[in-house]
């Protein structure tokens, strides 16, 4: 079979965390903050949507936004329930600063997010005295919040999350003294870092964080890196498809989310690093990365997980292609994510004829058997899938038919035209 090689070079969207957090921080802040390269996906829409139901006034052209923030106390009442769509980090991160206000609100979202567990930020922010619950007392969204004074805590999370710790960090910004988060293993630390250089008063070291109550927060300019979440697919794209060669630029390549390299590299890919450099705090590099012989690995590790537990969908899919068997354990968050992503890549990959087996916290991937187009893939409305799945037929010469190509939205507007540039 023809199968046609990636070659050339693409700008990946700006990171999604990073965006977020962006739009959080500036609307806290006094003065006018300007975010270039602002991920303008579903995601982050739905973000700023809160942000503007709560009187903050947002400009956004194209990927520039300019948030003209109120200060730490300059949210006004919703006048209707937010609503955060997809999007888990908006949920989880904007019910720490919800639960530090002097007004009541409530927040939900899809029907995905109606399924995600909230209890895991519930349980630390009625810790601190927050009075807010689950409007159907599932533990899920919708999620109802009344004011109250806020106590500060040391919180011992049972998971390393970032929305978790980035919830209960937020909350300590409104809270009577300082809060502590200490984590099972370092999750990303996008808000310690972003929310330092805003002027907050952070300490991290190693799993632990604290930040001071009622920092004075300034505007700043960020530019957005770029984000290796959405470069993972042209990543996994290049390495599989022979004579391949892509330069991908301006990728964040933050220690707490690189965990793709480290394992694309320990399976034989080709990637190499040109101009590194820091932006807005972060350390970004392009990466050219060519055609290669994958094999197989391990992956596991409570150190590694959290570094790559968004590309494991795309992980999965090289494994399918490499030689020999690959595990993936510890990976049990995969389950609670905008669908369980273990059962959704098993399924979607096994109708294509590869081999996985199902674990209870990741899979067994027997790689190297020869695959044929999916018949459909169900997405569950998931765009991590839909990419993964994608990249999966691509590297076959075929075009997997996906049930919903929209969910590309949520995190990468243009998936499908940077695939076909880089086609030509
Ligand atoms: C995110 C944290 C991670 C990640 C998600 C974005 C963030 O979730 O999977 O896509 O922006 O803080 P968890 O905190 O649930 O691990």
């Amino acid at each position: 079979m023809n199968i046609k090689p990636l070659r050339g070079e693409i700008v990946v969207p700006g990171d999604k965390s990073i965006s977020h957090r962006s739009i959080m921080f500036s609307a806290l802040a006094e003065g006018t903050s300007e975010i270039t390269d602002f991920l303008s996906g579903a995601d982050c829409l739905s973000t700023i949507d809160c942000f503007r139901r709560m009187g903050i006034d947002i400009n956004l052209e194209q990927n520039h936004v300019l948030v003209h923030g109120n200060g730490l106390d300059g949210l006004k009442a919703p006048n209707q329930i937010l609503d955060a769509g997809n999007s888990g980090t908006t949920v989880r991160l904007l019910s720490g600063i919800l639960a530090g206000q002097q007004f009541a609100s409530q927040i939900t979202g899809d029907a995905s997010i109606q399924k995600r567990p909230m209890n895991r930020i519930i349980e630390p922010l009625s810790k601190m005295h927050a009075a807010i619950q689950s409007d159907r007392a599932n533990g899920c969204a919708p999620l109802s919040i009344s004011p109250s004074q806020l106590r500060g805590i040391t919180y011992h999370s049972p998971v390393a999350s970032a929305q978790v710790k980035s919830c209960v960090l937020l909350a300590g910004m409104y809270a009577n003294s300082p809060t502590t988060v200490i984590e099972p293993a370092l999750s990303r630390n996008h808000t310690e870092l972003m929310l330092s250089g805003f002027g907050a008063e952070i300490t991290s070291h190693n799993f632990t964080a604290t930040i001071n109550p009622r920092p004075k927060l300034h505007a700043m300019k960020i530019q957005v890196p770029g984000d290796i979440s959405s470069a993972a697919y042209f990543i996994a794209a290049a390495l599989l498809i022979p004579n391949s060669e892509v330069l991908i630029k301006n990728v964040g390549l933050n220690p707490t989310r690189d965990g793709i390299i480290k394992v694309a590299q320990s399976m034989n890919g080709d990637i190499r690093f040109q101009n590194k450099r820091i932006v807005s705090g972060e350390p970004v590099c392009d990466l050219l990365v060519k055609h290669s012989n994958l094999k197989a690995a391990n992956i596991g590790g409570t150190d590694l997980i959290p570094t790559l537990i968004d590309e494991i969908p795309i992980i999965a899919v090289m494994a399918c292609f490499a030689q020999g068997t690959t595990v993936i354990k510890d990976a049990q968050e995969l389950k609670v994510k905008e669908s369980n992503r273990i059962d959704a890549m098993c399924l979607n990959l096994n109708r294509m004829g590869a081999q996985i087996t199902p674990t209870d916290d990741g899979m067994i991937i027997e790689g190297g058997k020869p695959l044929h187009a999916s018949s459909l893939v169900t997405t569950h409305n998931d765009h991590r899938t839909a990419m993964a799945m994608t990249i999966a037929g691509l590297a076959i010469g075929t075009k997997n038919p996906l049930d919903n190509s929209d969910c590309v939205f949520v995190s990468y507007p243009n998936f499908f035209d940077d695939l076909h540039q880089l086609l030509q």
